[in-house]
């Protein structure tokens, strides 16, 4: 390899926010109006790949996504991340005649609500820091946010912290606690829809920033003693507690997105038999097994504990799963679940959506990014004479 070409290969994590960011007190800055906390989830099932090359043989800087050729120059988010990264490493490292290289794809639907820009930009802003020798976690994740907000999170595992802060520097993300410490969480993603959303997040926000009475009452007296709540149920690895607040404040962000006007309308009817289903589950037990969240979408996330996996998997195949009561279920296997017991059987039945769910994910927490390689091998996503490779597309 010349060595006027480099490249780099990274994955990064999708996260899931179990108090949820919605509303900036700085569009540009994309500083947030509150704390969030999330959980990183295991790259293993989902994850977004990123190659970046950079070389003087290169015409002009060029992005694909997924296969498809984006026009870097029509998205300021992207633009502004790759110039704040040119700035930070000067043209001793990056000299003018160089240009970009980049193909990104996600293992799973891009924009279905299930955090694609977190997991792409925490991957291409890990990938051109490293490219550039930058490895501080911490500035990484400030440039990420620069893309999208939820992406700092994506820099680190396990539970994540992203302090709200007032300007650029402040608003930092770190971690609480790393994918090891609580090792019996599991996540099951109830895939709904994969179609596109209809409401962005960034202008759904922006929307409730602007109309929602409820979302001031929510940003300045909820979440500051909802965040110190989650740290100590994280920090104790509380699950009931952990589950009540997650529910919570999935709910209002929700009532946030209805009292938003026009109001804005994430969940479907699958999504609210979910709810219902994780209520019954949890009074049934006497305490809180599961807990479900939902994002800028009708996709149901589960946080749950490993030991009653099999029986909630056992219920959501007969509530949700085709006529012959199948359900394909990715990633993380468990051992059948014997039986349902009466009451949830009885539940299963009354309340049967047969083909309601397309399928579901089955993961754990996980890591912040990875480097794959350092040269264009097999793992990287662009030829060494530029382009895509051919099984990208
Ligand atoms: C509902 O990070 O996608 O998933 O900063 O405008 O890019 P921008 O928004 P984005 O918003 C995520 C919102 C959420 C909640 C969360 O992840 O905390």
């Amino acid at each position: 390899m010349s060595t006027d070409k480099r490249t780099i290969t990274v994955r990064a994590p999708v996260n899931i926010a179990v108090i949820k960011y919605w509303g900036k007190r700085d569009e540009k800055l994309i500083i947030p109006l509150n704390d969030s906390i999330s959980g990183t989830l295991d790259m293993e099932q989902l994850c977004a790949t990123t190659s970046v090359a950079i070389s003087p043989s290169f015409k002009c800087n060029q992005m694909w996504l997924n296969g498809e050729e984006v026009d870097m120059t029509a998205n300021e988010r992207l633009f502004r991340c790759i110039q704040e990264v040119k700035t930070m490493v000067g043209t001793s490292q990056w000299p003018a005649d160089h240009h970009l290289q980049i193909a990104s794809r996600n293992n799973f639907p891009t924009a279905a609500g299930l955090a694609s820009s977190a997991a792409g930009y925490a991957c291409l802003m890990y990938a051109l820091c490293r490219l550039f020798g930058v490895d501080d976690a911490e500035r990484i994740s400030t440039l990420a946010r620069l893309g999208s907000g939820s992406a700092c999170r994506s820099v680190y595992g396990g539970f994540v912290q992203w302090v709200a802060g007032t300007d650029h520097q402040s608003s930092i993300a770190r971690q609480i606690l790393d994918e090891e410490a609580w090792p019996s969480m599991r996540v099951l993603v109830l895939v709904v829809s994969d179609h596109r959303k209809d409401t962005s997040s960034s202008s759904g926000m922006k929307s409730s920033v602007e109309t929602s009475d409820l979302m001031k009452k929510r940003v300045q007296d909820i979440v500051p003693q909802r965040i110190t709540q989650m740290l100590t149920a994280i920090k104790e690895r509380n699950f009931h507690d952990f589950a009540e607040i997650t529910m919570r404040d999935s709910n209002q962000f929700h009532a946030i997105c209805q009292d938003t006007y026009p109001p804005i309308h994430y969940m479907n009817d699958v999504s609210w038999s979910v709810v219902s289903l994780v209520h019954y589950f949890n009074k049934l037990y006497g305490c809180n097994k599961v807990a479900y969240t939902f994002d800028a979408g009708p996709n149901a996330c589960l946080y749950v504990l490993e030991n009653v996996v099999p029986e909630l998997l056992a219920l959501i195949t007969a509530i949700y799963g085709k006529s012959e009561s199948k359900l394909e279920v990715q990633g993380i296997e468990y051992k059948k679940h014997p039986e349902l017991n009466d009451s949830l059987q009885k539940y299963a039945v009354v309340n049967a959506c047969p083909g309601a769910l397309k399928y579901v994910i089955s993961t754990k927490l996980g890591t912040g990014p990875q480097v794959l390689s350092t040269s264009f091998d097999a793992n990287c996503l662009i030829e060494e004479s530029g382009g895509i490779k051919n099984n990208d597309v």
